[in-house]
């Protein structure tokens, strides 16, 4: 750390230290939208500092252009390192620098190994060539620093969403970083591996690290944050404030610009019928001899009612909710009835066929089609009812995204931009008001509000409420126990492939439902 020269000496030791780092108004323009306006904003070392806004508030793109993702000279205003100018024409040069980006969108090289993504760009050597032996100690080194427990000789494609997520973090973390940015890590996150993730995240910060952390999760920001700024619509609205003295309802305000009374608006219905009942579940493992990752599951969701349905990564929850629409292809021996009719479900057309909808969990790789315009990635699953003769009309699908995009409230120029073009909340908030188009009795919502921020949450928790209110029924699979809990009639807890707990809403205890994701079966 550089101290700056007051030029008068016995004043020297209280002299001001420059900050770590400062982005000095900086404005930003991608076509005509403008992400960000005259930013001004510093960072110091050994900070957790959290960067909060709506969806769209210019928070991925502040951090791009800190981690050279964007060249500097793409944008005006100054960025300064330990007090000396920088600019950055690429990820690499930002990484030499010590700045790190692990962004939200991950970019990892699923055909390489989990030591190799681990040690990209820097793989010891001997002789020229890529020493392998050396590069497995490493590698085994950073999974035990960060308790993965991960094959490093494992295709990145293998990994789960998490196990993806936090090796891009650990790869981060194991370059020496000064600055390491994480954009909503713990989106795709369970409780146990958040802990891990934030008792890391401490051990760096007090190493010196300055961390900045991007998330819509607000618990998470009283537990990490040591420091809070807040954007609004491409500008600073809180800056670099202590996290002891903003409180939640507060960071909401500032977010949103208004309160948020009730963050789980949920409507409580008289159940009515069976409408969907699953039994004797069972989805193999796609590595041979590995026990059924799901082993015999059974349930009724009945019309009007959310049950949610929460497990720890690994317990089965994922390949549940995907066999349910027909995606899995080492799913076996279910029954399905549909209003006590069987049905088949061996694919998404029967899925759709039996009046069941999808919203999948990993948005950047099922669901979105990046190079398509918003509006057909939204009446894409309407297209059976919007064509005639297999020829979508253009105007309908126009309409019907109009309609939708306006519930959802989606900031987007126009509904012909590409979806890739959105703030990942704004992708999000697509993929929901897709399946909100089609009219579906029975809704697998899998993670429906993964960074989504929580004004446009509570808007997706009240069109859940009028799913239900009229008689229809939801699948709630979700990582974020709060959101299980606070919208969910009952809970099936799922612990490796066995439901292990459930419980109605007047008895749901986090506690009791940790306790029952992480056991065992008896
Ligand atoms: N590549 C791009 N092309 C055009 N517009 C873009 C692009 N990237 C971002 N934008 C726009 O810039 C604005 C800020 O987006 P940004 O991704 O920074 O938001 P964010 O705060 O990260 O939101 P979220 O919480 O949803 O991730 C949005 O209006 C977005 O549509
Ligand atoms: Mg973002």
């Amino acid at each position: 750390m550089t101290v700056m020269n007051s030029g008068i000496r016995d004043r020297a030791a209280e002299s001001p230290r420059a900050p770590l780092l400062a982005v000095s108004n900086v404005s930003k323009v991608f076509g005509g939208t403008r992400a960000l306006k005259d930013v001004s904003l510093t960072f110091g070392d050994s900070e957790v500092h959290a960067l909060l806004g709506e969806n769209g508030a210019g928070k991925s793109t502040l951090i791009k252009l800190i981690g050279g993702f964007y060249p500097t000279s793409g944008a005006t205003g100054t960025f300064h390192l330990d007090g000396q100018p920088v600019s950055f024409d690429s990820v690499g040069a930002a990484e030499a620098r010590g700045i790190f980006l692990v962004p939200q969108e991950l970019q990892v090289v699923p055909e390489m190994s989990v030591a190799e993504n681990l040690l990209l760009n820097r793989e010891p050597t001997k002789m020229g060539l890529v020493d392998r032996r050396v590069m497995l100690k490493e590698a085994v080194k950073w999974l035990t620093t960060f308790k993965l427990d991960i094959d490093p000789t494992q295709l990145m494609r293998e990994l789960t969403t998490a196990q993806k997520q936090l090796v891009s973090i650990a790869r981060a973390m194991s370059q020496g970083a000064r600055v390491v940015v994480l954009d909503e890590p713990t989106a795709a996150l369970t409780e146990s591996e958040i802990d891990v993730l934030f008792d890391r995240i401490k051990l760096f910060r007090d190493q010196g690290v300055l961390v900045i952390y991007i998330s819509h999760r607000l618990k998470e920001i009283a537990r990490i944050a040591d420091k809070i700024t807040v954007m609004r619509d491409g500008r600073v609205v809180k800056n670099g404030v202590t996290a002891r003295d903003l409180d939640s309802a507060a960071i909401i305000k500032a977010m949103v610009g208004k309160d948020i009374e009730n963050l789980y608006p949920k409507q409580v219905f008289e159940p009515g019928k069976v409408l969907f009942a699953v039994q004797d579940l069972h989805v193999r493992s796609s590595i041979p001899g590995k026990p059924d990752v799901v082993d015999g599951i059974g349930f009724e969701l009945h019309r009007g009612e959310v049950l949610g349905i929460y497990g720890v990564v690994g317990s089965g929850t994922t390949e549940t909710s995907r066999s349910l629409f027909g995606v899995s292809n080492t799913a076996s021996s279910a029954r399905f009835t549909r209003d006590g009719e069987t049905v088949h479900i061996g694919s998404p057309a029967d899925a759709m066929r039996c009046g069941i909808g999808y919203i999948p969990d990993d948005r950047k790789n099922r669901a979105i089609l990046p190079h398509m315009s918003v509006s057909s990635n939204m009446s894409i699953a309407a297209l059976p009812s919007l064509s005639r003769f297999g020829i979508i009309r253009a105007r309908d699908d126009f309409a019907l995204s109009a309609k939708h995009r306006q519930g959802m409230q989606i900031a987007v120029a126009s509904v012909d931009q590409k979806i890739s073009e959105l703030s990942g909340g704004n992708q999000q908030k697509v993929i929901a008001g897709r399946w909100l188009a089609t009219d579906p009795q029975v809704l697998i919502m899998h993670e429906p509000t993964l960074g989504v921020d929580v004004g446009a949450r509570a808007r997706i928790y009240e069109t859940m409420n009028e799913f239900a209110g009229e008689g229809r029924g939801i699948l709630l699979v979700s990582s974020d126990l709060s959101e299980v809990m606070g919208m969910a009639d009952r809970i099936l807890v799922l612990s490796h492939g066995h439901i292990t707990a459930e419980l109605k809403r007047e008895d749901f205890k986090e506690e009791t439902i940790m306790s029952a994701a992480i056991g065992e079966h008896s």
